[in-house]
Formats: C-alpha cells, structure tokens, sequence
C-alpha cells in the first residue's frame, strides 16, 4: 500500500469589513503612517467591530467559504481542529461550537493555542490525523480577534494586530504529494516578552487587574523581534537544507505576517527572491492564528500542483517553526 501523506484540498477565508488605517491611528495614539510603514510594514489592518460577534463569527464564515468552493459535504468532515489565541471563552472551546454551526455534525473538535504559531503547530496536528489512516477529512481553521485584548492606547501592540480567520481541508494523498517535512521548536523562557498576564489561573481577573490593564496583550517588541527574526529565518533555512531544496526548488515561502523586516530577513537567508513570497501584511497586520491561511486563500490562483512550499512562524510561548509541503491541486 502507498504512504499516505496529508495535502491541503481546500482554502477559506475571512476577515471583516472595518479598515482601521494608520491614519486613523494617528488620531488615537502618538504615531505616523510613516513609522508604522518603515518599522512594520502595515498600512490597515481588518477589525470586527461587533460587539457580540467573537472570533467564532469569523471562523465560522471562513469554514462556510472553504465548504462553498470546494463543495464539501460538512457532515463527511471528521475533525475540526481551531487555532486561537482569543477563544469565544476560556471554556467550552470554540471549535465545538464552529464545527456545530459550519453543519459538521460528525465531526470532533478542539482548539489548538501556541499563540502565532497556531496554524503552523494545527498543520502538523491535522497531518498526523490524516498520516493515521483513521480520519478522511480534517478541517483546520486559523481566527483570532486581537481587536478584543488590545489596549488600543498603546501604540506598541495595538498598531501591529488585526482580527480574520482562514481555513484548509486536509485529505489523505497517495502520490506524494502534501505534508513532507516540519521542524517545531518551543522556548518557555519567552513567555515573559509576550504574554496575556491576567485572566488565567495563574492571576485570575480581579478589579485591580483589569485597572492595571493586565488583561490586554504585553509584548516587549525589541526582544520578540531579535528571537523571532534569528529564529523563523534558522528554521526554514534548516527545512531546506535537509530536504535537499535550494531557493531554485522552493516556489513558496508562506511566513507569518509579523513585521515584514522579519519575512525579508527569513526570505534573504533562504536565498529567496521578493517574487516567491507571500506577503499581505500591509492589509491585514498581524491576525496571529489567521495570517498563514489568510495568505494561501489569496495566493491559491497562482499556485501549481506539485509547487513547494517552505511556511514558517514565530509566537508567544516562545513558539517558532516551519514546514515543508507540496501543493496538490491547480485552481481554476
Ligand atoms: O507575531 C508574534 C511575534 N511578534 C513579533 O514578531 C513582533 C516583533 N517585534 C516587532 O515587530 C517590532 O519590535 C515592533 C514593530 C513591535 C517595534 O519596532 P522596533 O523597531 O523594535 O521599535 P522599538 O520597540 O525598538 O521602539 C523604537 C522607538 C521607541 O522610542 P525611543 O525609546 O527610541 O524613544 C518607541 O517608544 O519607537 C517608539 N515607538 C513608536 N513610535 C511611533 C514604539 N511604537 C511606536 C509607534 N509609533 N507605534
């Protein structure tokens, strides 16, 4: 019998309609278009302003996208897997209620939280479903909305994330194709450079947490950015080497959308050139769980049956690695 490996048969996505631009963050923080430009490349960034829609909402609508497109019966689905580092709520998981909604009626389901490394780490979860034998069809989102634990009187995260969700289905492949290769790496000592400090139970939320702001995200810029630009860049270079790939053979770098002087350096090492890498975090910024898919749905024209892709991430935790898969379908 042949090896079984896990390729990608579809893509989904969403994101909301609000443009918060940095214009408009001028008018909110001490910031310039100019110095969110040049230090991160982001021009906007999508936010959900709904009040009562959480990051379900977006997951949800980005699974219905991917199901629409690819024809997809949601009852046949086995798993939904959800990557996220703003569930609904801390309990029940959010990818229950999703897979409910989307019709996967069949389906288990649970989230994944290694922070921007989410859908990089739900990618070699789904794989090992599917390697298995046991599961057909793995359906794994990535959604966050960072709009709902940012201190938007903080020019020093709240200019960076945005909120959206994408989506793939993974299904066995017989000929090759699919997940090949991954390297996956985690670091406890950065735990103090990016986190959340309040609301787990560690430091469950009290009045003087929420008055210390304790319950908005916490990121020391400069240290993440010496790790996750030394690091995501070693990865991926290391996923080539060892699978005989120079920048000739590799047609994609997919990199999470962190800082885009982060993807030029990871690019630059791997011998890249601008025109194999996938970028759009001028429109979107960082969405965490949600900018790997985000990209391959924008991208999915333009890539070819047997293409390779090199995708790598870094998050809080600290969470970093990279895969290496081959695209299995040419869209129409
Ligand atoms: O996805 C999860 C992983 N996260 C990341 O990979 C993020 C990694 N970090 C970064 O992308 C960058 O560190 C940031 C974009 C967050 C910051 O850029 P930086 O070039 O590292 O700036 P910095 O933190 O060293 O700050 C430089 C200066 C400071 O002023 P002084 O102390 O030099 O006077 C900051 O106070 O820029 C100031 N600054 C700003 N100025 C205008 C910080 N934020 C802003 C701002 N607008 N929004």
């Amino acid at each position: 019998m042949s090896k079984i490996t896990a390729a990608i048969t579809a893509v989904g996505a969403y994101v909301p309609e609000y443009r918060l631009t940095n214009k408009i963050l001028e008018t909110m923080v001490e910031t310039t278009d100019e110095w969110i430009t040049t230090r991160t490349g982001i021009k906007e960034r999508r936010i959900l302003k709904d009040k009562d829609k959480g990051t379900s909402f977006m997951a949800i609508k980005a699974a219905e996208d991917l199901l629409a497109k690819s024809k997809v019966d949601p009852g046949e689905i086995d798993l939904v897997l959800l990557g996220t580092a703003t569930p609904d709520m801390p309990v029940a998981a959010t990818a229950v209620y999703v897979a409910t909604q989307i019709g996967a009626t069949n389906a288990f389901a649970y989230d994944i939280q290694a922070a921007c490394s989410n859908f990089l780490f739900g990618m070699s979860t789904a794989a090992r479903y599917i390697e298995s034998g046991r599961y057909k069809k793995v359906l794994l989102i990535g959604a966050d909305k960072m709009s709902s634990i940012l201190d938007y009187t903080d020019r020093t995260t709240c200019i960076i994330f945005g909120d959206g969700a994408g989506a793939v289905l993974f299904e066995p492949n017989t000929e090759g194709y699919g997940l090949k290769d991954e390297y996956l790496r985690a670091d406890g000592n950065g735990r103090e450079f990016l986190k959340i400090e309040a609301g787990g139970s560690l430091l469950p939320p009290t009045e003087e947490t929420v008055k210390m702001k304790q319950h908005y995200v916490f990121q020391d810029g400069k240290s993440v950015f010496k790790f996750a630009v030394s690091n995501m860049a070693e990865v991926a270079a290391l996923v080539m080497e060892r699978n005989g790939l120079d920048h000739d053979d590799v047609q994609w770098l997919v990199p999470h959308q962190a800082n885009k002087r982060i993807i030029d350096a990871t690019a630059n090492r791997m011998g890249l050139d601008a025109s194999k890498v996938m970028v759009n975090i001028q429109k979107y910024g960082n969405t965490t769980s949600a900018t790997l898919p985000l990209l391959l749905n924008e991208y999915e024209g333009q890539l070819k049956k047997g293409d390779n892709l090199i995708f790598a991430a870094f998050g809080g935790g600290f969470t970093w690695g990279s895969i290496y898969l081959t695209w299995a379908y040419n869209s129409q």
